[in-house]
């Protein structure tokens, strides 16, 4: 199964959810690869804060040649792969090998006009790799904020599914990344832990329809819980909040 993070736009949460997810389906027992096919070497550069080894990472060199693509993803259950911004011919090469591709889009307007150029490049891919599946997920949002409660009617609009998990605005996917950790490796109790097994399960859910994976196969969340030494297990997310991010998840 190969996931693709893609988005013309910079900035949105490709690598952030990349890696979150790549440790959460990891945590679960499936082996992951991740693919770091971003030259800015973002998530090599997470992976060698703490030489994190809760998943396999793969810098991609130069060119992406599909007989390798497929080796790699016969040799794994998940191959992540994050993409670079823009629309290069990178990103399209990706979506042509891709079986899903997620788009990351934060509430607001900037972001969801640049996904008509993504769409573009997806519906492009699509002619070559008809099977390719695309959702948007929304990302960095800000509860109570009316752009949030209005992103899901502003992106029916493109015809396109959007996850039902989202991805709040929280410092501690930002701290996680610092310390070159996962946000359940960083504070599983948190509500980003929360967030991203719950996108967790969802991905597992949309790819055993797609894949020989069933239910029963998947290690849940909760039986995890109690085995695992948090690496700050008395971690406040709210503490760590400016007080406008707190206010607004009161
Ligand atoms: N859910 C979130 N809450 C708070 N901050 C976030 C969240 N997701 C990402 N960020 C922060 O936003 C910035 C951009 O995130 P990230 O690098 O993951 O985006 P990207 O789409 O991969 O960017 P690029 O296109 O440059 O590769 C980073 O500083 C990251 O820490
Ligand atoms: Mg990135």
């Amino acid at each position: 199964m190969i996931i693709s993070f893609v988005n013309q736009k910079g900035g949105v949460g490709k690598t952030t959810t990349a890696i979150n997810l790549a440790a959460s389906l990891a945590r679960r027992n499936f082996s992951v690869v991740l693919v770091d096919a971003d030259p800015q070497g973002s998530a090599t550069r997470w992976q060698a804060v703490e030489d994190n080894r809760a998943f396999e990472l793969f810098d991609l060199p130069d060119t992406i040649l599909e007989e390798e693509f497929e080796i790699l993803s016969d040799s794994c259950d998940f191959l992540l792969i994050d993409s670079p911004p823009g629309k290069s011919g990178r990103t399209r090469s990706i979506l042509a090998l891709s079986d899903s591709a997620i788009i990351p889009v934060s509430p607001s307007s900037l972001d969801i006009w640049s996904c008509q150029g993504t769409l573009e490049m997806v519906k492009a891919a699509q002619e070559q790799n008809p099977q390719l599946k695309v959702y948007f997920l929304v990302t960095k949002k800000i509860p109570g904020t009316r752009v949030a409660r209005d992103i899901h009617d502003e992106l029916e609009v493109f015809g396109v599914k959007a996850l039902n998990s989202e991805l709040g605005q929280r410092v501690a996917y930002v701290d996680a990344m610092k310390h070159g950790v996962s946000v359940t490796q960083f504070a599983s109790g948190s509500k980003a832990a929360e967030e991203i097994e719950a996108l967790c399960d969802e991905v597992l859910d949309m790819s055993s329809r797609v894949w020989t994976v069933t239910k029963e196969d998947f290690y849940p969340a909760a039986a995890l819980e109690e085995e695992e030494s948090e690496v700050m297990q008395s971690f406040d997310e709210k503490s760590y909040m400016p007080p406008e991010w707190r206010d607004s998840l009161a």
